[in-house]
């Protein structure tokens, strides 16, 4: 495996590459876990050749949150992303990704897509996701891409953008993968204190419980979320929301593919961890 840390040499090896071999992108900001782990192993399976991006996105953050203590691991990263079996990993400095990040063009998904959920919380956040996952397309000209569903809205938005932008590129959403008590993998969990490691637990409980329900005839949004605010009674929720799966918009009786959505703040005296959860309905 290569670990490329600028944009020219990149650009080399995948001009080199791609005339012969299809290539897997797997867009990452490092402090990989098992959930990264299973995009790789599918990209290198479905693919000739993987490239995984290694890119703590500054773009992507909001002035108050955690972009300077957003955990950075390189070393573990790459030898995992070897043994997974990746080719190139890319690790560029923000310097090298933006020659002047305060006057870049930006690519900018849609406001009905970026007023709700994380994005309402998170104003600008989109914009910055759009555009380093653009930029990556560009440089890795992949024939695949793979994301987590755990975004969930990052990956609707990512879909709906190459759609839009006509980027010739498969978009693959790879399943949640969970610890064994349910919650699920995040670069963030390392950061939960005890206690917070065990509250958290609430919001797989409160998705597998409304799951539950809805299998067993519940369909209405309200019921649902009525429940799921009762188990997280107590946490800081930014949001829990039952979204139509196929647009992310709101639906009150469920008979179609549905989505739950939630995000949950946990202060902490270090600063406060958000985590998102979602499951499909
Ligand atoms: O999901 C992430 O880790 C990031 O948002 C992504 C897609 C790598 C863009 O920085």
């Amino acid at each position: 495996m290569k670990i490329i840390k600028t944009t020219k040499e990149l650009i080399e090896a995948v001009n080199e590459v791609k005339k012969t071999k299809t290539i897997g992108l797997v867009p990452t900001m490092g402090a990989l876990h098992g959930g990264h782990l299973s995009l790789i192993k599918k990209s290198v399976n479905d693919n000739d050749f993987t490239i995984v991006s290694d890119f703590v996105n500054p773009t992507q953050f909001g002035p108050n949150e955690d972009y300077e203590r957003y955990p950075r691991t390189l070393e573990e990263d790459a030898k995992l992303c070897k043994d997974a079996g990746c080719d190139i990993l890319f690790a560029p400095s923000p310097d090298e990704m933006y020659s002047n990040m305060k006057d870049t063009t930006l690519v900018c998904p849609s406001y009905n897509d970026v007023s709700k959920l994380c994005g309402k919380s998170r104003p600008g956040h989109f914009d910055g996701v759009a555009t380093i996952v653009s930029k990556l397309f560009n440089l890795a000209k992949p024939n695949r891409a793979y994301f987590g569903q755990k975004d969930a809205q990052q990956l609707f938005i990512i879909k709906k953008m190459v759609r839009d932008l006509n980027f010739d590129i498969e978009i693959i959403g790879c399943p949640i993968v969970r610890e064994s008590d349910g919650l699920a993998l995040s670069s963030r969990n390392r950061y939960l204190n005890e206690e917070n490691r065990k509250r958290a637990l609430k919001l797989s409980k409160a998705l597998f419980t409304i799951k539950d329900l809805y299998k067993n005839g519940v369909n209405s949004a309200e019921t649902l979320i009525d429940t799921a605010l009762t188990i997280l009674d107590g946490e800081d929720i930014d949001y829990f929301e039952i979204l139509d799966l196929s647009n992310f918009e709101k639906i009150d009786i469920i008979n179609k593919d549905c989505i739950a959505l939630c995000a949950v703040r946990f202060p902490q005296k270090d600063g406060t961890i958000r985590l998102i959860d979602n499951m499909v309905l």
